[in-house]
């Protein structure tokens, strides 16, 4: 039965408001948490002194290569050594911004974070990285460095994406998105499940480089798995 009542012109006049008593929320508590964290500027300047000296020694920056282990279809990927990792305070923020971010989603008190690597990714005009998860528990990906223009699309009109990245999960569905794209500025960092897909653009336009910082690290084994665990069990029905 179709209600006459909502029929198309009585629809842009409505007789019923909503006040304060009845104000509408809307609830959207399905996928992945995401943060969004501001690196501090102090620990952005080190880490790009200790980035660009790496650039300059040929033997060092081979020595440090990451490309093989990741995705990225780009000039230059290689890892963080520990000492410039602490000094900079980089692997405390990382730390601390992971507890607050799993503390505050899950409501748990998170006692464990354990790095596995963080690792630069230089990233250059007509550079991708494609769609790639990563490892371990929890991830993320923020930036040190941002050219000043990614250039046009082809076609005016279209929505630019250039050197953007792109979250992705699940499939698109009617109320349901399935990709949140991020515009990259110094300084932010977002941290996502390592599950979680995401891929960059390439850009055109600029000689100037698009330097990305990212992480994979464990966290408390009774965080990660949501589903419990039955260990105890298995060993009694096992022996
Ligand atoms: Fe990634």
């Amino acid at each position: 039965m179709i209600l006459k009542k909502y029929t198309k012109d009585k629809q842009t006049q409505p007789k019923y408001k909503m006040s304060e008593d009845n104000k509408l929320i809307v609830i959207k508590p399905f996928g992945p948490s995401i943060a969004k964290v501001t690196i501090p500027k102090e620990i952005v300047d080190k880490l790009n002194v200790y980035i660009d000296s790496v650039v300059e020694d040929a033997e060092k920056s081979k020595k440090l290569d990451y490309g093989t282990k990741l995705a990225g279809n780009v000039k230059q990927e290689f890892y963080l050594e520990k000492e410039i990792m602490e000094k900079s305070g980089w692997l405390n923020f990382l730390a601390n911004s992971s507890r607050v971010w799993i503390e505050n989603s899950m409501k748990v008190k998170m006692t464990k974070f354990n790095l596995i690597q963080s690792w630069v990714v230089r990233q250059f005009k007509n550079e991708y990285n494609p769609i790639h998860w990563h490892s371990g528990h929890i991830s993320g990906a923020g930036y040190l460095k941002v050219p000043s223009t990614f250039g046009e699309t082809f076609q005016k009109e279209k929505r630019n994406v250039n050197g953007t990245l792109e979250l992705i999960h699940g499939s698109k569905a009617f109320l349901s998105s399935s990709k949140y794209n991020i515009v990259p500025k110094v300084g932010d960092f977002y941290f996502f499940p390592h599950y979680l897909m995401h891929t960059v653009s390439p850009f055109t336009g600029t000689e100037e480089e698009r330097r990305s910082i990212s992480f994979n690290a464990f966290i408390d084994e009774s965080i990660y798995n949501v589903f419990g665990s039955d260990v105890s069990i298995s060993k009694n029905i096992n022996s």
